[in-house]
This record gives C-alpha cells, sequence and structure tokens, in this order.
C-alpha cells in the first residue's frame, strides 16, 4: 500500500516537474506573443522616394536576393534550395504577388515574420536569419516592406520542401524554438556599427560557433565556426582575430573584398558580392570601428565533426611541403608566405592558416579561389587551383608546411584531402 503510494506520488511530481519545465521553456522562447500573427490590412506605411532607397539599401545588407532567388529566376521569387542535415528546404516568394508572394501581407504581419520568425504559415525555419533581423528598428523594417511592395510581383511557386521527420512539421519548430530560440530586443541604432552587424548584416550567422540543435549559445556568438550547410569556416570577429587590420584597412576590406592581409574566398566573397560592395564609406567605416571593439572570444571549442575535424589522425602528413611552397606558391605568396606587392594575400596569419580546421586550405588549394570583382577590386588576382598539378600527398604536406604552428591534431594526410575533395561545400 505504501509503495503504490510512493509510486503514485512520485510520478504526480515528475509530470508536474515536466509540465513546469515546458512552460517555462516555452515562457523563454516568447510565450504566445510570436503565435499571435497580426491579420487584417493594417495601417498604410510610407512610400516615397526616400523610404524607398532607404529600404532597397536595407535589402542589399540583409542580402535577402541571394537567398531569395534562384540561379536565373526572377529577383526575390523564393525557390532558392538550402540543403540541411534534415533534408532540403526551399525560401518564399517576397514579391508582392497576391497568392504566391507577400501581396496581401500587412506591414504587421511583415515585422512580426521579422521580429519572431512565424508568419500565416507558422513558425519559420532558422535558416531565415530573423533571430537578427529582430534586432532592426520598426522604420527599418518598414523601409523594406515598403521596398519589396513596389516589386514586380511574381507568380513562382517555390517547390515544397523535401524534409525527413519531424523538422517536417513546423510544429516540430516549437520544440526547437523552447530548446534553442530566445528572442532578441529590437536595438536603437546609436551605435550604427553595432546595429548593422547585430541587425541586418547578420554576420553572426555565418560567424559563430554552434551547439546542439544548430543553436548559437552566448559565448559562441562571432566567436568562429564551421557554416550550417557546408563544410567553410568563418573565424571569429574580434578585437584579436583583427588586430592585423586597421580600421580603414578593414573597412575597405569589407567593401573591396581585398586587403593586405587578405582576400575574400568562399562565401565571404559571396556576401560581399551581392550585399557589402553596397555599404556607404561611412557605414562600411563603423562597422569596421565596432568590429574592432568586440572584446576577445576564448580560444574555439568546436563541436568539430569528423567530416570537418580530419587529420592528426594516422597518415603520412609529408615532410616535403617547404619545397613543395617554393615550387608551387612562393612565387605569388612570397618565400615565407609574406605576401606580395598587395596583390597577392600574405599567408602567415591568414584565415585559413589559422583556423581550427585545415579545410579551408584545402579546399583552396584543390579548387584556387577568385575574390569577387567589386568597384574597390576591379581586376581581382586569382588564386589557380591545384587538383591536376599536385597529388593529395602534396597538398596534403604543403597544407601542413602553411599551417605549421597549428596543434598536431589538424595535420592532414593525402586520404584526408581526397575525403575533403569529395565534399561539396557550397
Ligand atoms: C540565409 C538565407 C536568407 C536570407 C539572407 C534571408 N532569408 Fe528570408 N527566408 C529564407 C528561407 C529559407 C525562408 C523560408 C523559411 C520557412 O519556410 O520556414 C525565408 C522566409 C522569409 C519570410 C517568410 C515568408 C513566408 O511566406 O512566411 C520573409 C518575410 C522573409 N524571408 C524575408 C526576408 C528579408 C526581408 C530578407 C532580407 C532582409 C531575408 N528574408 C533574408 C532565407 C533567407
Ligand atoms: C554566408 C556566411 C557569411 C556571412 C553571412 C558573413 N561572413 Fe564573413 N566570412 C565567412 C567565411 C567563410 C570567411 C572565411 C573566408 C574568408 O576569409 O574570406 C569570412 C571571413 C570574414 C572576414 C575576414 C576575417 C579575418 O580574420 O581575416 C571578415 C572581416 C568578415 N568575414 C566579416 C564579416 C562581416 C562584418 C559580416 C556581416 C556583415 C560577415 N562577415 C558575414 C562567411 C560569412
Ligand atoms: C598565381 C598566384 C598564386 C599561386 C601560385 C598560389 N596562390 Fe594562393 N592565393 C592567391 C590569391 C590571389 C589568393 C586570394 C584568393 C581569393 O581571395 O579568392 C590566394 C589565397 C590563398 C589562401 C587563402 C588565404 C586566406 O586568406 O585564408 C591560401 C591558404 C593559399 N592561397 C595557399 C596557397 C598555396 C599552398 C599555394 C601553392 C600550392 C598557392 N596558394 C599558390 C594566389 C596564388
Amino acid at each position: 500500500m505504501i509503495v503504490r503510494r510512493l509510486i503514485l506520488w512520485t510520478t504526480l511530481v515528475v509530470l508536474a516537474l515536466v509540465v513546469v519545465a515546458a512552460c517555462v521553456l516555452f515562457a523563454r522562447q516568447g510565450g504566445f506573443a510570436p503565435f499571435r500573427v497580426p491579420t487584417g490590412t493594417g495601417p498604410p506605411v510610407a512610400n516615397d522616394a526616400t523610404t524607398l532607397a532607404r529600404g532597397e539599401y536595407l535589402v542589399r545588407l540583409g542580402d535577402c536576393a541571394a537567398c531569395h532567388t534562384t540561379r536565373g529566376g526572377v529577383a526575390f521569387a523564393g525557390g532558392h534550395a538550402f540543403d540541411t542535415d534534415y533534408g532540403t528546404l526551399y525560401s518564399s516568394n517576397l514579391t508582392p504577388d497576391r497568392e504566391k508572394g507577400l501581396g496581401d501581407w500587412s506591414a504587421d504581419e511583415f515585422r512580426h515574420a521579422m521580429r519572431y520568425g512565424v508568419s500565416r504559415r507558422g513558425p519559420l525555419y532558422p535558416v531565415f536569419p530573423y533571430e537578427h533581423f529582430a534586432r532592426l528598428t520598426d522604420a527599418d523594417i518598414d523601409a523594406i516592406y515598403a521596398y519589396l511592395r513596389a516589386l514586380v510581383p511574381s507568380a513562382n511557386t517555390p517547390p515544397a520542401n523535401r524534409l525527413a521527420f519531424p523538422a517536417n512539421s513546423r510544429s516540430a519548430l516549437i520544440v526547437w524554438r523552447m530548446l534553442y530560440y530566445r528572442p532578441a530586443a529590437p536595438m536603437s541604432a546609436t551605435d550604427r556599427g553595432q546595429y548593422l552587424v547585430e541587425g541586418i548584416g547578420h554576420c553572426a550567422m555565418c560567424h559563430s560557433t554552434r551547439a546542439a540543435g544548430d543553436s548559437v549559445p552566448s559565448k559562441g556568438y562571432l566567436a568562429g565556426g564551421i557554416l550550417v550547410g557546408s563544410g567553410w569556416y568563418a573565424p571569429p570577429l574580434d578585437a584579436d582575430s583583427l588586430r592585423r587590420y586597421s580600421s580603414s584597412e578593414l573597412a575597405d576590406f569589407l567593401r573591396t573584398g581585398t586587403s593586405p592581409h587578405g582576400t575574400v574566398y568562399g562565401p565571404m566573397a559571396e556576401v560581399v558580392y551581392s550585399s557589402l560592395r553596397a555599404l556607404t564609406a561611412a557605414d562600411a567605416a563603423s562597422m569596421a570601428d565596432y568590429l574592432k571593439r568586440i572584446p576577445p572570444h576564448a580560444p574555439p571549442d568546436m563541436r568539430l565533426s569528423a567530416r570537418e575535424r580530419f587529420g592528426g589522425n594516422s597518415g603520412d602528413f609529408g615532410n616535403n611541403g617547404a619545397e613543395i611552397f617554393k615550387r608551387a606558391c612562393a612565387e605569388c605568396h612570397g618565400d615565407n608566405g609574406e605576401g606580395k606587392g598587395g596583390h597577392y594575400p600574405a599567408l602567415t596569419n591568414a584565415v585559413a592558416t589559422r583556423a581550427p580546421t585545415p579545410i579551408n586550405a584545402v579546399r583552396i588549394v584543390l579548387y584556387g579561389a577568385m575574390p569577387p570583382t567589386t568597384p574597390g577590386n576591379p581586376r581581382p588576382y586569382s588564386m589557380p587551383p591545384f587538383a591536376q598539378q599536385l597529388s593529395s600527398a602534396e597538398i596534403a604536406a604543403v597544407v601542413n608546411y602553411i599551417r605549421r604552428n597549428e596543434p598536431q591534431a589538424s595535420r592532414v594526410a593525402a586520404s584526408d584531402v581526397e575525403a575533403m575533395a569529395g565534399i561539396v561545400l557550397d
């Protein structure tokens, strides 16, 4: 009798605790407010020329077109595919088409989607960087809305998502939100650089260390990490990691994609090409100024999966790296990797050299790279691919050579290079 009572009471207490925990988590993701999507037409927003120009600029900085356009498709008409660990997801049509796009959305509903990541379709997948756009002021969101409304409507229907259970259900996103999503309050735009970096620029989407569920814990914010859905590594953004740039070099780097200390490649090249090159000189300067004020992060404690870590396991890491470097690389990068004439980046402190993972270095040596053409860098110098010229063992040796000051654990062998060659990185 006593035993049965004890079991009953224990069960009740455990149940009560679970309910309390669920309520707390639900409250922390914003309670019911995110799910109260505004309906109706709402008050009109201004759409004078100044507002439209402001909206257009913000849309460039938010890189909306890059994610909401397919190759060769109508701009902003959606359908761009995103491969994730749980399947393929497609972006939505942002043109003012009444059926397929945002045609009958009020400014209130638009603001709600940007702030909370919930629309009439239900909770939205966090591939849409609403966690960052939530920081924008109402006036800026309204200007974006006004600009999108002025586009030519397109009736493009993005393909249906192909996602695995349970990610295929938007209700499952409520659980994800309870565990990982904490609403960010709108910022005041007093520190323009911080406002642009944290808000519309959504730099943290790529430059953060991710934890379970692809969430960004606060100490991972801008601490550097592997991009979700690709193998590229993005470095930390803070005073320490950007020390080698002066403020004005960094401001130029953001707009032109080039500097004496490094040039952009991979996903960052796309960001500069489709977005940051539109920065005004003043905004680039405030962003650079803010980036250089971010307190240094602790050394990365990255959740590298086996496919990202590579190296250090077994095999021959090659001891002829210096010789290969002299023969194949020094002509451009200098005998000691010090760079050349402002055209060819130094390798001594480059991102690919210092990253905790060798993947950027291997990838760039295999396939080469070309910085984007920008007004500040109209004829970019490119890095040739070496996949044909060098064997996997030679690539491993030369990458280990340029990364010789990095921990032993990130050395690569020929088999690692071959494994990386097979990864589709973008
Ligand atoms: C990194 C890629 C990415 C960027 C950048 C991006 N979006 Fe999206 N956006 C998406 C994806 C993917 C979806 C679909 C999410 C879903 O289906 O849950 C989406 C959905 C949306 C929605 C919800 C539409 C609906 O029908 O529910 C709105 C509104 C939106 N985006 C606006 C914007 C604006 C405005 C910008 C630029 C300021 C922007 N997005 C930038 C990827 C992106
Ligand atoms: C789509 C992902 C992505 C986004 C968004 C992104 N970056 Fe990057 N960024 C990268 C990657 C990957 C690298 C490493 C490759 C390189 O150096 O070009 C990088 C490199 C950089 C570097 C060079 C750092 C160094 O140590 O030399 C700076 C500075 C930078 N990003 C700033 C920014 C800022 C500011 C934003 C937001 C406005 C931003 N990035 C948004 C992916 C991204
Ligand atoms: C013809 C000139 C040239 C040669 C030869 C060359 N590179 Fe490069 N390298 C470049 C240029 C230009 C870039 C910048 C590419 C970009 O940003 O898209 C670059 C970028 C790099 C980077 C990325 C640096 C960073 O910022 O993270 C690495 C690593 C690198 N090269 C290594 C090598 C190695 C190793 C070799 C020899 C096997 C080599 N390069 C040969 C021109 C060259």
